[in-house]
């Protein structure tokens, strides 16, 4: 019996937790990156830890793997979904470390997680995918959303860049972006929260929240999954999830 195996930042709260959800009810052995433990499943793996802890987060990665290195795998697939808007204000009103750590969270650690996924899987010939959450935001400017708006662009680059690194291997690990769309989460929240001064396009998104045009998380995860399960993508490939169909 193989197994499938699926990592997942950000599984306790909003897109990820329902992630979570999803593939376990798949038959999927899930574990879970967040700095809070919550109350999951008592099958899912539940790493606690900050991981823009490059330190921690390599240490955590290597007992994950030799775990994962006992099962035969079919599958194996990384969602680099953990995301963070941050301070929303005009960069000279956002506090340096505000800045790293969305930097850290969005860009960073997606590109450590990737590059650990990729050497400890070199010699796997099961189906491997890496899943980047991206966002509109990386192509739409929104002012007061520099730190997000730029880490989430050179996320999808990062996908380029490793889809074509990829090409020339012999297991090659197929990697993709999906932007969501508008999802009820926290992160929504606190857009709808943020005052005018600091982000002229609030009304936008408190329209959207009074219209019910929000996406649930239940319904953007069960999309993920069958794009990840269907394995049609093109490595490299950005696709917004408002274009699939349910
Ligand atoms: N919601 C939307 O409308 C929307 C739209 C476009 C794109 N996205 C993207 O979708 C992804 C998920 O967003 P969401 O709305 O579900 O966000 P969310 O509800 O705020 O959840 C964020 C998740 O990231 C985890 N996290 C934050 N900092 C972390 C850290 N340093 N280390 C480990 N885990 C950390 C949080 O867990 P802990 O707090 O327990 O650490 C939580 O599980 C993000 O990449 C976001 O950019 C969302």
């Amino acid at each position: 019996m193989k197994t499938k195996v699926v990592i997942i930042t950000g599984g306790s709260k909003g897109i990820g937790k329902a992630l979570v959800a999803e593939y376990l009810k798949n038959n999927y052995l899930v574990y879970s990156l967040s700095r809070t433990k919550v109350n999951l499943h008592k099958e899912v793996k539940q790493v606690v830890l900050d991981i823009t802890d490059t330190n921690l987060l390599q240490k955590k990665m290597d007992v994950i793997f030799t775990e994962i290195q006992q099962f035969s795998l079919e599958s194996i697939t990384l969602i680099n979904n953990a995301g963070r808007l941050g301070t929303i204000a005009n960069i000279e009103n956002i506090a340096v470390q505000d800045i790293q750590k969305s930097v850290a969270l969005n860009i960073l650690a997606p590109m450590q997680l990737s590059a650990i996924f990729i050497k400890k899987l070199q010699n796997e010939s099961a189906q491997k995918t890496i899943i980047n959450i991206t966002s509109g935001a990386a192509s739409t400017a929104y002012a007061g959303w520099t730190p997000y708006c730029s880490s989430k662009a050179a996320l999808e680059m990062l996908t380029k860049t490793i889809s074509l690194e990829q090409q020339t291997e012999n297991n090659p690990v197929k990697i993709v972006a999906i932007r969501p769309g508008v999802v009820a989460t926290a992160m929504q929240e606190q857009i709808r929260n943020t005052s005018k001064n600091n982000f002229s396009k609030v009304d936008k998104f408190i329209d959207l929240y009074k219209t019910n045009t929000l996406s649930t998380t239940r319904n953007v995860a069960t999309k993920i999954y069958k794009i990840d399960a269907a394995n049609k993508l093109k490595s490299g490939d950005i696709i917004d999830l408002r274009n699939i169909l349910n």
